[in-house]
């Protein structure tokens, strides 16, 4: 029996049409060295099978729907590198109709594709080498018209139903991304009883991932973010190896992958302790800010529309503060917010970190419904040369993140393990710190 999700898909599929589709390739990192496999997202949640150089075939119509090509068992190459479900296992472990050897594919490829009226194939999803082939084989096919064979006449991007499916967790899904995120929630609250002047970011780092690894997450769901003082006013900091200091703001962004599912938080905190009034200004302003949008999920809102609610929110603290002058309305057409918030509110969260699924449909914004899980994680960020504000919040950056799940009248927290209310971090860091 294939898994729900795979039955689901086949369902949806066009009658009579076929689906290819391939698993992640290992990648060289170095030399003869890879970097730690991550399956293909859309293959792990169609099949569950985690193996690289893997094909999956789904053609609903036929007697035997589903086919799996994977590599197969080879004593050798498993005594090296780690054991392999071969045919066999594909069939009895992952419930594959039939299953091959992957060198097989290309020389059945005829005989799969030929009658389907559609194909699904992802071109230009990163599988350049099964573009070229299969380009290659659709051609032969129409050559072959007069010995009956029918090429496919349409190609769909099976994301179009997939990721739809991705973008709407069921109650398991649910289930395993709450356990990311209490994953998550420990490492950020390890993050904060342990930091002291003098670590360097990378120690916070690391610790982070050893939480997340002992607790049976696979990695980090993305590069973990840990930059103080000023480092927290660069995006995408990923360094991670600057001193932690006295009277410093730590921002740290980092979520878990648990069974294949993301989780995504951040936190600031003083690197000490205990914020001082400046970076108190700006931390509540943010935190305002996040809680308020979080309040605001439920089904029907938008992420557009609770976006621009943070711009409001945002802009009109930062006048509030002298980080800009002039009138809220005008400040935020003319975009002078940016300066400061110069990213989105949130994005969906699933399999992928910046998950699946369509935000715009007909040309809208989206309504979320139940089921639907985001992130809300405003931000600002005073760069440390910025012109004509108050000195005092030069170099402060302060993000906030939680992921929310949207339910049937309103939303769930799913990382509320991880505390953000000033007193409570305070309060954490007093307590709980370690010598
Ligand atoms: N960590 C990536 C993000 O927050 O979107
Ligand atoms: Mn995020
Ligand atoms: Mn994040």
């Amino acid at each position: 029996m294939p898994r729900p999700q795979l039955a689901e898909f086949m369902r949806r599929m066009e009658p009579g049409s076929v689906a290819i589709i391939p698993a992640a390739r290992e990648v060289t990192r170095s030399h003869d060295t890879e970097y730690r496999f991550r399956q293909d997202s859309d293959f792990y949640y169609l099949t569950g099978f985690r193996e690289p150089d893997a094909v999956a075939v789904v053609a609903p119509s036929r007697e035997k729907p589903f086919t799996l090509f994977v590599r197969p068992r080879d004593r050798e190459k498993e005594i090296w590198n780690g054991r392999r479900a071969g045919v066999e296992g594909a069939r009895e472990r992952y419930g594959a109709d039939e299953a091959f050897p992957v060198e097989e594919f290309d020389a059945k490829l005829t005989e799969l594709l030929d009658g389907a009226g559609s194909l699904y194939y992802r071109l230009g999803g990163g599988h350049a080498e099964l573009d070229q082939t299969l380009i290659r084989q659709l051609s032969r096919m129409r050559m072959m018209g007069r010995r009956g064979v029918r090429a496919p006449q349409t190609i769909i991007d099976p994301g179009a139903l997939i990721h739809e499916m991705r973008l709407v967790k069921s109650d398991e899904e649910v289930a395993l991304m709450q356990r990311s995120a209490d994953i998550a929630a420990e490492g950020h609250r390890e993050a904060m009883v342990s930091a002291r002047p003098g670590m360097r970011e990378y120690e916070i780092d690391a610790l982070v991932e050893y939480v997340f690894r002992r607790a049976g997450a696979a990695a980090p769901a993305y590069n973990s973010i840990v930059g103080s003082g000023a480092n927290a006013t660069i995006l995408h900091y990923v360094d991670n190896d600057a001193e932690l200091k006295d009277g410093d703001l730590l921002l740290i962004d980092a979520g878990a992958e648990y069974e294949g599912f993301a989780s995504d938080i951040t936190r600031t905190f003083p690197v000490n302790g205990r914020f001082t009034e400046a970076q108190r200004d700006i931390y509540q302003l943010v935190l305002d800010c996040q809680e308020e949008c979080v309040r605001a999920v439920k089904p029907g809102v938008t992420l557009e529309g609770m976006h621009e609610r943070s711009v409001e929110i945002l802009t009109e603290g930062m006048v509030r503060l002298g980080l800009l002058k002039g009138e809220t309305a005008r400040l935020i057409e003319e975009g002078q917010y940016k300066k400061f918030y110069m990213h989105r509110l949130g994005h969906y969260l699933g399999m992928d970190v910046h998950d699946a699924g369509a935000y715009h449909v007909g040309g809208r914004p989206r309504p979320v419904e139940p089921g639907m899980v985001m992130t809300v994680e405003p931000g600002v960020y005073v760069a440390e040369d910025a012109e004509d504000i108050p000195d005092k919040y030069r170099g402060i950056g302060v993000r906030i993140e939680d992921d929310v799940l949207v339910t049937a009248d309103g939303y769930r927290v799913l990382t509320d393990k991880a505390p953000k209310r000033v007193e409570e971090i305070e309060a954490l860091m007093a307590g709980g710190r370690k010598k």
